[in-house]
């Protein structure tokens, strides 16, 4: 934080990726009015998150963040909610059984509701209306009306994170993340399926080893760990005015917060070193991420870190690399060993769904399994030869069973995506691509160690 940071340091700068309508007294008078909400996170959960992924960062421990790509008030169900948290669950049994490490689970939840666009605006048949930036500022259709940007949308954000991050926390510490419901978290339409059955093996394993801890008297009544408690949030902190309408200042240490969630990621077209998302983001003590693109430039990046972590502390930074699986070969090793030589401490995160996407001829969005599976054994390998360590991986995915990802297992073909493409912005993995990708994300973490 430089010496000049107040909470509305940002102001004086140029927010990129903005929805246009911070002059409105409608937006005035939202803003003011979340400014007096309660905070959706608390400081005391943002410390232990950050401290877990300062374990991952040297090596004890690894990062699964995951959930859609976008966030919408459609959906907004407890089931959905519930399958979103199992997927995670199943991820990090899969990882921590296979790889012997602890993981920490991340939610792309609770709050991601916004979307930087590549164009401010789209053309249907000769009709330019704005783009479409997520349910927090407008509505998907494609009618002018819909497409205006309304601050109302921030209330009714603030208040899904709030009911959502309610059903999580009941969930976790409730006894539904509990290791002896394993078997529970299987989806019926999955556990027929080859990696449902791959799953259940696990889970099997789980419970004959937590039924010989029980003889020994080690059950999830005495022992916390076993409940797996702790799961995260976290979102692109994108809208400038939201995210400081929830900053709070803990009374405890007197360091400033974003409680609109535990974790705050940068976006790839938001992160200019001199820009309001960076400033912003400076003062706060959250754990913060970077996407890194493959623009990116070397200098650029270190002064990102250095504004962002001027005390290089541990579990502060991560660093989500989304470089393309090609790109990846050429752009990251530059990259790594300029934090080596600048000796920033940062946690290594891969992103191998961004650079990945490409429009079908008949005109979806997607991303193929494959591909996703080799920016991440890129990633390994390339960690593996510069010394540093692969700490994390970074997803959109659900819990459902769509059709929005090429490839996997069931082959999931051109022809598919109609079937059940739901997405409202990018490509989400489904349950059994998700489950299969964290068997593999297992081989890989396993070689290395
Ligand atoms: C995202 O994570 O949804 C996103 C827009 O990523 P990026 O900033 O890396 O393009
Ligand atoms: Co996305």
């Amino acid at each position: 934080m430089g010496k000049s940071w107040t909470p509305d340091s940002w102001q004086n700068l140029t927010a990129a990726q903005q929805p246009g309508w911070e002059k409105s007294e409608e937006y005035s008078k939202v803003i003011s009015e979340i400014m007096n909400y309660p905070p959706l996170v608390f400081a005391g959960e943002v410390r232990a998150l950050k401290q877990q992924l300062a374990d991952a960062a040297r090596g004890d421990g690894f990062l699964i963040q995951g959930g859609d790509c976008a966030e919408t008030f459609d959906d907004f169900r407890a089931d959905s909610i519930r399958d979103k948290l199992k997927i995670l669950l199943q991820m990090s049994v899969i990882l921590t059984y296979g790889a012997s490490c602890n993981v920490v689970k991340l939610g792309r939840i609770a709050g991601q509701f916004a979307k930087p666009r590549s164009s401010d605006t789209e053309t249907r048949d000769g009709l330019e209306l704005p783009s479409y930036r997520g349910d927090a500022v407008n509505d998907i259709k494609f009618i002018e009306k819909n497409r205006e940007p309304n601050p109302k949308r921030l209330l009714r954000t603030y208040n899904q994170s709030a009911a959502t991050l309610n059903l999580l926390r009941a969930f976790t510490t409730g006894g539904f993340a509990d290791l002896n419901k394993a078997h529970v978290w299987n989806q019926e339409f999955i556990a027929q399926s080859p990696q449902g059955q791959r799953y259940e093996k696990i889970a099997k394993s789980i419970d004959d080893a937590l039924t010989f801890m029980k003889a020994v008297g080690i059950t999830s009544d005495n022992t916390a760990a076993l409940k797996l408690t702790e799961f995260f949030t976290s979102h692109e902190a994108l809208l400038m005015g939201y995210e400081h309408a929830l900053t709070r200042q803990d009374s405890l240490t007197e360091k400033w917060y974003d409680c609109s969630a535990h974790f705050l990621w940068i976006g790839d077209r938001t992160r200019q070193p001199d820009g309001a998302h960076v400033e912003f983001l400076s003062g706060v003590d959250n754990p913060i991420g970077i996407k890194v693109g493959p623009t990116i430039i070397e200098d650029e990046l270190i002064a990102l870190c250095e504004k962002l972590n001027p005390e290089n502390e541990w579990g502060k930074l991560t660093l989500i690399t989304r470089m393309g699986a090609d790109a990846i070969r050429s752009k990251l090793p530059p990259i790594i060993k300029s934090i080596k030589e600048n000796d920033q401490n940062v946690l290594w995160v891969c992103d191998p769904m961004h650079a990945n996407t490409y429009k079908t001829e008949n005109g979806f969005k997607t991303r193929h399994f494959n591909t996703i599976l080799e920016e991440l054994e890129h990633f390994f390998a390339i960690h593996r030869a510069e010394g540093t360590i692969p700490g994390g991986v970074h997803f959109e995915l659900t819990g459902d069973n769509v059709t929005e990802c090429l490839g996997g297992a069931r082959e999931i073909s051109d022809e598919d995506l109609n079937s059940r493409y739901e997405t409202a912005c990018d490509p989400r993995l489904n349950n059994e691509q998700s489950l299969e990708l964290a068997f593999l994300v297992t081989d890989l973490l396993r070689i290395g160690r």
